[in-house]
């Protein structure tokens, strides 16, 4: 141990899309001491549907807190230093259990799939004018795919184990936090089934006001109440780890759905304060405090965070972009066009000076904010003779910023005050280019923060808050910002080529019903 003297450590699970990461803090000085990822199987069975299996998200688990804990005894810790853990998670997949054996019913249902596209429209069927922002008084959320409500009642149309078990009163739900927590607190043998108000707020089954389930959401998507965890505050002692793993005997004491954690990791705690997180999707939270903001413009409105079941819930509007990282993904993994994620695309991009005029429209799941279409999809427009692959993934970086800026527009007519800077986060900031185009794109600076994953961090603080170790305030003074990137075009510019973008994105809607 460095200087001696042992501190207080925070172990965090962080279950993102794509990888399973165990992190371990020193509280004190607010410092990453360790972490272990590991990538996670995806399945994609049809077009459109994307899966993970639940038991491989806990067996990482357990591997990376081995490895993590195995770094830690040769810094001269053991895990017995580890005085509270916190759970942040890919918030809306959802995922059907049986409460008697602990089996998954069906693999998890992950947020960006759309097989529910049908059960969207028999739920907007239900609704006056087939409004699909008729429920967002009560939740907050508009009725799209992306919400877990309609994996539920998806899951109970058509699977019949899960149909069987809700029959015999053996079905549990709910979003990755509370897989987790049931199965490290005993499974079967008495396990914890709670979720927190940041994750229950994703499911169209909260009333934003009440922070419980609202019986009338509830009875419209079919879900009984039973099968339902009990939502709790962000940050207070939910139980101990009970699962023979090398985590037994931890308290666990934070959990945020990993969009809110960043917000948290970043210090957003003040209203009028932003971050955008830019992981596989995109996500740009504004702190507005204790008020629900109601947005007429295409945003969210969520719970931020409740740090103690006796603290009041902060609330946040959201825009959501679906694919950020993802469409680097994409060009890897589908187009072949790269090799490395990270390395690859600032480099290549880098060898042109601009995409020759290319836009990409990543609409692989449909668009959410603002737009909310399930019907859009991907569109590559603008090529010429001239185009080389160097374009098209200057375009994917540039789709990411442009589609800040439509979150940014819409945020500013909402709040009615423009945002004056961006804080950033996520493994995609790391890209240098990537930074220099948003703010050139946005006309703001951009912040980027000191780590990558703020949504550990975020979660971290929360859980050592609860275990009396992390105070939120002396949190404030560590979350510094390390680099700054200025805005270097004319309004003109970057005006000019966002009306460009503006109608990519005209052209990409309704594409999967014309
Ligand atoms: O709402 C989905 C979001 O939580 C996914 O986050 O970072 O795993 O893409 P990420």
């Amino acid at each position: 141990v460095r200087d001696g003297a042992k501190k207080s450590l925070i172990g965090v699970i962080d279950d993102g899309t794509k990888t399973v990461r165990f992190v371990i803090y020193e509280a004190e000085r607010s410092e990453e001491l360790v972490s272990h990822q590991l990538d996670k199987t995806e399945v994609q069975p049809q077009e459109g549907w994307y899966e993970q299996d639940p038991m491989e998200i806990i067996h990482h688990i357990k591997v990376c807190a081995e490895n993590a804990i195995e770094q830690l005894t040769e810094l001269g810790y053991t895990k017995e230093d580890i005085v509270a853990l916190g759970i942040t998670n890919q918030r809306e997949t959802t995922i059907a259990w049986d409460k008697f054996t602990g089996e998954p019913l069906h693999p998890a249902i992950t947020w960006n799939d759309i097989r529910t596209d049908s059960t969207v429209d028999a739920i907007l069927a239900k609704v006056p004018d087939r409004n699909k922002n008729y429920l967002k008084n009560i939740s907050g959320l508009p009725i799209s795919p992306y919400f877990s409500a309609l994996k539920m009642r998806w899951l109970k149309d058509n699977i019949k184990t899960v149909r069987r078990a809700s029959r015999d009163k053996r079905l549990l739900f709910g979003t990755v936090d509370s897989w987790i927590v049931w199965n490290l607190t005993g499974g079967p043998h008495g396990g914890l089934h709670i979720t927190d108000v940041t994750n229950a707020s994703r499911t169209l089954l909260m009333n934003l006001e009440t922070l419980n389930w609202d019986p009338m959401l509830c009875r419209l998507f079919g879900i009984h109440r039973d099968s339902l965890p009990q939502i709790r505050s962000s940050a207070e002692i939910y139980g101990t780890v009970k699962d023979g793993s090398i985590l037994d005997g931890i308290t666990i004491s934070g959990i945020l759905g990993n969009q809110q954690a960043a917000l948290v990791g970043q210090n957003c705690l003040q209203a009028g304060q932003a971050k955008n997180t830019y992981r596989t999707g995109c996500f740009l939270l504004y702190n507005t405090g204790t008020r629900r903001v109601q947005s007429t413009h295409g945003l969210l409105t969520t719970v931020a965070y409740k740090l103690g079941p006796d603290s009041p819930a902060v609330y946040a509007l959201e825009g959501s972009i679906a694919v950020a990282g993802g469409a680097i993904k994409f060009l890897r993994d589908n187009l072949k066009l790269i090799k490395d994620v990270s390395q690859d695309t600032e480099h290549i991009a880098g060898q042109v000076f601009s995409t020759g005029d290319v836009y990409f429209v990543p609409a692989l799941n449909g668009l959410y904010a603002p737009y909310w279409r399930k019907d859009a999809r991907g569109i590559i427009c603008g090529l010429t003779a001239f185009t080389t692959k160097n374009h098209i993934i200057r375009a994917a970086l540039e789709a990411v910023c442009f589609q800040t800026r439509d979150i940014l527009e819409a945020m500013n007519k909402d709040c009615g005050m423009p945002l004056s800077k961006l804080h950033v986060d996520g493994w995609m900031t790391s890209n240098d280019l990537l930074m220099q185009l948003q703010a050139d794109l946005t006309g703001i600076p951009v912040l980027r923060s000191t780590s990558w994953d703020m949504s550990a961090l975020g979660v971290g603080v929360a859980a050592g808050h609860a275990a009396g170790v992390w105070a939120v305030e002396r949190w404030r003074r560590h979350a510094t910002p390390s680099h700054t990137f200025l805005p270097t075009t004319t309004d003109d510019d970057r005006d000019a080529r966002y009306t460009k973008w503006k109608m990519a994105v005209q052209r990409s809607l309704g594409w999967a019903t014309t």
